[in-house]
């Protein structure tokens, strides 16, 4: 019997430490610290205090595997993602070739399964090749072995209203989810960043907020039309957040994620014409990230979710107009929440649970993550030191491009151990 005796731990950083014992996969038990005699083989983590939550999930990570191994594997994207304490990711389709059909993400499963490291969930593409001409086979997907639940362009917006209005009618009848990546490409044409007096000043050319709201209220008026559910893709600006509160408050079944850097970066840093801040959608003015932070606390926002872009030096390290969008996300993922939403007091650990772990699994409809920390649930779990801090070096991360907008940053928040079934994906910095 595999068994892992959590010692002494805070069950989402609140009351006082027990003791949590993981037997084949599962939370056996949880009792007052020092109750629980483990057996003679059973694995002890000392947890002294330490908050222990459920796995995390990331509905958005580029894993590049097929295509662009140089900048990411399915591997080396595994172990950052176990390292940052997740449990599951969703792998998103713009690779090459796309995962537009059964092949590529019945691939991208099984490699994520042999890995074993985290639960690898494929995104199928909503239209063959990103091409935003025809709608891919999604019932095929969503009916291969790798049960594709999350459809997606990303890094593109299905910009057809037609295409758009069809994929969600299809998606209610096959049970999964659309997520749009809203940018209506008419208004982005040669876009190079937020704009603003600030884009203005440094001479990019802007990228407006009506780009991603357009998108949003559109989809919104089509999801409700057709009964289906909605999910958008990193959350950027002041105007998404009041759409978003408008459609929820007529009923409409739409959810929303942003991600980390959009709740800690600015266009500030366009100052330095540095690629790495270079990012789809943009970084936006200080007020849009102050209210992604209150709209995450909220829950207008539902979750946080990475983006995790990887990329190789020569399309980072380049001038500005040539460089790729993107930055790394799993690793530094848990310590941005912290940095910025538990530090101000706008979400507590069992707030960062919910951001992190139950509503990502809800909107994907995983049964087995996101779970309550109770006996008889999966262990999927993570154990963080609230109070130790750690200097982000891109060169020790996990992933095989280095492309972090945080390089040098000292930042609250370390992941202790990560826990997926019961088994140890990562402790203590290394894997396994
Ligand atoms: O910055 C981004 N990079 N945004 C996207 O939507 C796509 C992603 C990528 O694939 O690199």
């Amino acid at each position: 019997m595999n068994e892992i005796v959590i010692r002494g731990a805070r069950l989402y950083g609140e009351g006082d430490p027990v003791d949590v014992h993981v037997a084949d996969g599962t939370i056996a038990t949880i009792g007052e610290a020092g109750a629980v005699t483990p057996g003679e083989d059973a694995e002890v983590i000392e947890a002294r205090g330490q908050v222990l939550l459920p796995g995390f999930v990331d509905l958005h990570t580029h894993l590049r595997e097929p295509g662009r191994e140089d900048t990411e594997t399915i591997d080396s994207g595994s172990a950052a993602a176990a390292l940052g304490g997740y449990t599951a990711v969703f792998a998103m389709a713009n690779t090459d070739p796309v995962a537009d059909n059964a092949v590529v993400v019945e691939h991208v499963w099984r490699r994520g399964r042999e890995v074993g490291l985290v639960d690898v969930h494929p995104v199928g593409a909503v239209t063959v090749g990103l091409k935003g001409e025809k709608l891919a086979e999604m019932g095929t997907m969503a009916k291969s072995v790798a049960g594709v639940r999350l459809f997606s362009d990303d890094g593109h917006c299905v910009a057809d209203p037609l295409l758009m209005r069809r994929a969600l009618e299809y998606s209610t009848a096959l049970g999964v989810v659309v997520a749009q990546h809203a940018e209506e490409p008419r208004l982005t044409v040669g876009a190079q960043a937020h704009e603003g007096e600030r884009a203005a000043r440094l001479g990019y050319t802007g990228w407006p907020s009506s780009a991603e709201e357009s998108i949003v209220a559109r989809d919104c008026v089509l999801a409700r039309h057709a009964g289906a559910r909605l999910h958008i893709c990193h959350v950027s600006t002041t105007g998404t957040v009041d759409v978003l509160g408008w459609a929820k408050g007529l009923g409409i079944d739409v959810s929303a994620e942003v991600t980390p850097h959009h709740l800690l970066l600015t266009d500030e840093r366009l100052a330095t014409y540095d690629p790495v801040n270079k990012v789809n959608p943009p970084l936006r003015a200080g007020a849009d990230v102050e209210r992604m932070r209150r709209a995450l606390a909220d829950g207008v926002i539902d979750c946080v979710a990475t983006d995790h872009a990887p990329h190789a030096v020569q399309d980072k390290d380049c001038e500005w107009a040539a460089a790729r969008p993107g930055m790394l996300g799993l690793q530094t993922a848990l310590s941005i929440v912290a940095e910025t939403m538990v530090r101000p007091g706008l979400l507590d650990w069992r707030g960062v649970a919910r951001v992190m772990s139950e509503r990502p699994a809800e909107i994907a409809g995983l049964p087995d993550q996101g779970r309550p920390l109770a006996a008889g649930e999966p262990a999927n779990l993570v154990l963080v030191d609230p109070d130790a801090e750690w200097t982000v070096r891109g060169a020790e991360l996990a992933s095989v491009a280095a492309n972090t907008p945080y390089e040098g940053m000292r930042l609250p928040a370390v992941v202790s151990a990560t826990l997926l079934r019961g088994r140890i994906t990562s402790r203590e910095g290394k894997i396994g």
